[in-house]
């Protein structure tokens, strides 16, 4: 019996970024200036501004205003604000060049999309897929607003995320940043994020645009993407975050169609900014720039770090820059609408009044002033753990555990617990022990961790007596102590090949076993129908609070109501798309990304994308179609309406979906996700929950017209709590 780990992080860059020293003397240079910079803050004051009333500007206003700045500055000021001051020389991963007379600041660009990075005294939250699994645009966007308000609390003016690459290949290392396998779940949950940081004042920045759908050769690679491809699956969440109001992008390493990202001019300067209308500035990933003026003519509005490779000590941008247009092959205009973009983004979010000083420091911890941001989010984070934990089996309704009916509980595998090492190395990099968090640059640190042992302890209290292996081997140890309990927990994760075993070990000495998975994405579980595992359980990667979250839903004061925001596949043959080892690469399985796939060629999954149990059970009542505008054009407008009841014995949240199969002409895959919410229910009572359809969520992208079209014909709608179980259907017809 074998398990197969499919994701495996293969983020390099970050210890590449580690194994370098500053060059003298432009550490020596940049010190004295962080050095004043941070003594010059009150400490307290920047706590206090920290929660702040932003008014959001509209993006005519912030232009307004930028207009004004922006005039009164030289070529080599404006080209500035577009470069960045250079890897590890200032106090953020990315700081660009400030200007006086007049002045606009030095802002802070500071990863990840789950947190901050490098730094102290902050949350480490649920990771993108939790987030994304949760199915809650509530807590969603509430995770959007701590995080706003921890960076903004530092100081820091940009967060590097959300991530909306597409879960595309299982095996890909930063699937866990970001949303999983679908495009309007994607979309969603990227705007809610982008709402949420936005409202705090700090700038969130879409990445990465596109095609950064693995890391193997990421720096090189061509993703070759067919137009209707490119508009369904993967610019769609760019489009959705552009709607809601993102002030930055970040365009990607990787080449798209033999063209790097940064210097896309169909990317940037045709979809992003043309099709899409986007207002703000595209910044380089780190050192993801190739050229002065291609990229600066294609649309790249700010260069990151700012040097041509770390340390280089010099840039695309910067001089070379000034240079390009004094020599006509630039034009001033460009550069002015680059900075603009920069400057009115910085007006849009308030960030001209009272923005705290940057008072951490990535680099030097003896120039930190570690303040505490952290205020009472871990109690969201605990409970975005529980409300992202997926429920995958529970035979005989073993969850929630009874705590009287139990004596003895065997808890067995490395992932129950943590040790120091796993907890303190940059980036979780060395994480061993339980995760909680992939590793890289996508990571913060973590201030504590609660460990699966810790939080069931904690828990059970004295009434069960707990006995532990925390080791993936000595076999017959394991063995032994789970066939002396009534219950036994195997914890295993995604950063080991060796759980399998224990897994079995336990399952054949134990009837009662229950498995819990800490994984970064979707794995193989050929023994997932092992008749004494009774119940499997997925926490994904829950953040700090890791251990406290699962024993709120192994002991039922949380009712399970995550669903899988990616397909788990009976076999690794089975999915459309695996990692490319070339430079160059087809996205071949088009729009049939994920599920579609699946349905597409009637593969039975394991577990289907959408799908999770509940502590209770619901009924969904016939959908009510309302045609309040039936006509197959822009101004398209359908409701659905659908009654569901909580008709079990506990109170519980359920995620009814909304799926699409379009008329045969849009020649789309079987069905399309296009509408969820997710729902709290007391036990007994019901809700009408409606779904709104219209332009987005009808329209295809046609090749012929080049443009999104809703056909004409009969579509049918299904409502279900998965994409496989589907509960009612019905159909209408636009003219
Ligand atoms: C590279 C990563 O791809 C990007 O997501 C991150 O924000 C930058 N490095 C900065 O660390």
């Amino acid at each position: 019996m074998k398990l197969y780990f499919l994701s495996t992080a293969v983020v390099t860059t970050t210890f590449i970024y580690q194994s370098y020293a500053l060059p003298f003397d432009q550490a020596e240079e940049e010190f004295s200036y962080t050095r004043k910079l941070l003594s010059e803050i009150d400490v307290q004051e920047a706590v206090k501004q920290a929660s702040p009333l932003i008014n959001i500007l509209s993006w005519d206003e912030s232009y307004a205003k930028a207009k004004m700045l922006v005039d009164q500055m030289s070529l080599e000021q404006k080209v500035n604000i577009t470069t960045g001051i250079g890897w590890q020389t200032g106090p953020c991963v990315g700081n660009n060049g400030r200007t006086t007379s007049p002045d606009f600041p030095e802002l802070c660009l500071q990863d990840s999309p789950l947190g901050m990075r490098f730094a102290d005294g902050v949350s480490s939250g649920v990771a993108g897929i939790n987030a994304a699994a949760s199915f809650d645009r509530a807590a969603i966007r509430k995770r959007g607003e701590y995080m706003g308000e921890e960076f903004r609390a530092k100081g820091a003016h940009i967060q590097l995320g959300p991530s909306m690459n597409m879960l595309r290949a299982p095996e890909a290392g930063r699937n866990w940043e970001a949303f999983g396998e679908d495009p309007f779940l994607v979309g969603v949950a990227s705007a809610e994020t982008i709402t949420g940081i936005q409202s705090q004042g700090v700038m969130a920045v879409a990445k990465h645009l596109i095609g950064n759908e693995q890391e193997t050769n990421r720096l090189v690679h061509s993703a070759n993407i067919d137009e209707r491809t490119i508009q369904e699956v993967y610019l769609w969440p760019f489009a959705r975050s552009v709607e809601a109001g993102v002030a930055s992008v970040m365009c990607a390493y990787n080449k798209i169609n033999g063209v790097y990202a940064c210097e896309s001019d169909y990317a940037i300067n045709k979809l992003l900014k043309g099709q899409l209308g986007f207002k703000g500035f595209v910044q380089s990933d780190w050192s993801a720039t190739h050229s002065t003026v291609d990229s600066a003519n294609n649309g790249l509005d700010m260069t990151m770090p700012g040097d041509i490779s770390f340390y280089s000590g010099d840039s695309y941008f910067g001089k070379n820059l000034t240079d390009a247009v004094q020599a006509g092959r630039v034009q001033e205009d460009r550069v002015t609408d680059m900075v603009m973009r920069i400057v009115a983004s910085w007006y849009k979010l308030g960030q001209d009044q009272n923005f705290p000083n940057t008072n951490f420091h990535s680099f030097r911890p003896e120039l930190d002033k570690h303040i505490d941001v952290q205020s009472d989010h871990k109690n969201l984070i605990r409970e975005m753990g529980a409300a992202s934990t997926i429920l995958l089996k529970n035979l005989e309704n073993i969850l929630p555990l009874r705590t009287s009916g139990i004596k003895k509980m065997a808890i067995i595998g490395s992932d129950a617990t943590t040790n120091q090492l796993g907890l303190e190395c940059e980036d979780h990099g060395c994480a061993s022990g339980s995760i909680a968090s992939g590793w890289g640059s996508g990571t913060s640190r973590y201030p504590y961790l609660v460990s699966p042992l810790d939080g069931i302890r904690a828990r059970a209290g004295n009434i069960i007596d707990i006995t532990e292996h925390l080791r993936d081997d000595d076999l017959p140890v394991a063995a032994e102590l789970a066939s002396k309990a009534n219950i036994a927990i195997v914890c295993v994760n995604a950063n080991s090949g060796e759980e399998y075993i224990t897994i079995k070990a336990v399952a054949d000495a134990n009837e009662n076993t229950i498995v819990v998975i800490h994984s970064v994405g979707p794995i193989l579980m050929p023994w997932s129908n092992h008749p004494n595992i009774k119940a499997i359980v997925l926490p994904g990667l829950p953040g700090q609070e890791s251990g406290n979250s699962l024993a709120d839903i192994l002991f039922g004061d949380v009712n399970p109501s995550g669903r899988l925001p990616y397909t788990i596949a009976k076999r690794k043959e089975d999915y459309p798309a695996k990692i490319d080892h070339g430079m160059s690469f087809e996205y071949s399985e088009g729009i049939n990304i994920g599920y579609r796939w699946f349905d597409k060629n009637g593969i039975e999954p394991l577990y289907e994308f959408g799908y999770g149990l509940s502590y209770t059970s619901f009924e969904y009542r016939d959908i009510n179609i309302n045609l309040n505008q039936g006509t197959a054009n822009d101004n398209v407008d359908v409701q659905a309406s659908v009654t569901i009841a909580n008709t079990g014995m506990v109170d519980g949240a359920e995620v009814p979906q909304a799926y699409i199969t379009f008329p045969e002409i849009a020649d789309e895959p079987p069905k399309l996700l296009r509408g969820f919410e997710k729902i709290f229910l007391g036990k007994g009572s019901e809700q009408v929950v409606n779904f709104s359809f219209r332009k987005t969520e009808l329209s295809y992208y046609s090749v012929e017209s080049h443009q999104w079209v809703v056909p004409q014909g009969e579509f049918k709608v299904h409502i279900g709590s998965s994409s496989r179980n589907i509960r009612s259907s019905a159909t209408f017809t636009l003219s």
